[in-house]
């Protein structure tokens, strides 16, 4: 049986860079983000590179009849999966009474009910004969409670818990569930102007895409649990292991306070 990758949010900077590390260890691919034409000549470039198979279909993740439409072509296809990379997800930042209705429905959209709904729906299109890898993208916000992020930093610690309880549930049934928890990568210019704005903190977090992505396959096939790509991040990780949530929370609030006041 040909198996595939299955890829969400594939044409963005994350995306991209996991796309062509899979491909680069010859997997076939399955590929989804919004952009028929972004998906078209994404799929073009690593076909003309490496020598695999690569299917794609644009969805829009956050509708659910767009939801049920990919899955309906992934079974036309006849497609079967050993890892599931769930990159899709979105951020707005700011004062949560300045955010529209809309934009706080896509993150809860985006970031929790499809990658729950992706999760849910690949078990049944696994590959029998392999372990299946379940990667879902997190952030290492979901360690601190973020005022001017909240709703953002909540769907991402959402993620970080439901991968983590999967894990243990789907433990006997050759699931293996890895969350992945990046610190800063540079990706789009809307990121980058945020990773700026952030100053010291932004910089030393900052990781490229291509690092990122390498790094977290490597460490999904060895069946870890939680991954935190860079020395920084990883000691960001332990000081929020240690600190009440409400002095995290006081600590960033007043960061981000004096940050708006010096622009
Ligand atoms: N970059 C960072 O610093 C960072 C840090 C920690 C965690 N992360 C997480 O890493 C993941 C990827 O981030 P990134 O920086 O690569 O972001 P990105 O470049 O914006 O990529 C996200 C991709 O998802 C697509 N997308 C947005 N809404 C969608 C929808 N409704 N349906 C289907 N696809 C949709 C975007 O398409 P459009 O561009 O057309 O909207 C884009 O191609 C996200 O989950 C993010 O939260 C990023």
């Amino acid at each position: 049986m040909d198996t595939h990758a299955l890829i969400t949010g594939a044409v963005g900077g994350l995306g991209k860079a996991f796309a062509a590390e899979c491909a680069w260890r010859g997997w076939n691919l399955f590929l989804t983000d919004l952009q028929e034409n972004a998906l078209a000549t994404l799929t073009g470039g690593l076909k003309r590179q490496f020598n695999v198979n690569i299917s794609f279909y644009p969805c829009d993740l956050t509708a659910p009849r767009s939801r049920v439409e990919l899955w309906q072509e992934i079974q036309r296809l006849n497609l079967h999966f050993h890892m599931l990379i769930n990159v899709a997800g979105i951020e707005y930042e700011g004062d949560f009474i300045r955010r529209s209705l809309d934009e706080l429905h896509t993150i809860l959209r985006l970031n929790i009910e499809n990658t729950v709904e992706m999760t849910h729906r690949i078990l049944q299109f696994r590959d029998p004969q392999q372990t299946l890898y379940i990667l879902n993208v997190s952030s290492l916000a979901c360690f601190f409670p973020m005022p001017m992020k909240a709703v953002y930093a909540a769907s991402k610690r959402f993620l970080l818990d439901f991968s983590l309880a999967l894990r243990e549930e789907l433990r006997n049934e050759n699931v293996s569930v890895t969350v992945l928890c990046p610190g800063a990568v540079p990706t789009n210019p809307r990121t980058i102007r945020r990773l700026n704005a952030q100053g010291l903190f932004g910089q030393l977090s900052l990781m490229n895409a291509g690092d990122v992505a390498a790094i977290a396959i490597e460490r999904t096939l060895q069946g870890k649990r939680i991954i935190v790509p860079g020395i920084f991040n990883q000691m960001l990780q332990r000081i929020a292991l240690l600190l009440p949530p409400t002095v995290l929370a006081a600590f960033i609030g007043r960061r981000w306070r004096r940050a708006r006041k010096e622009q």
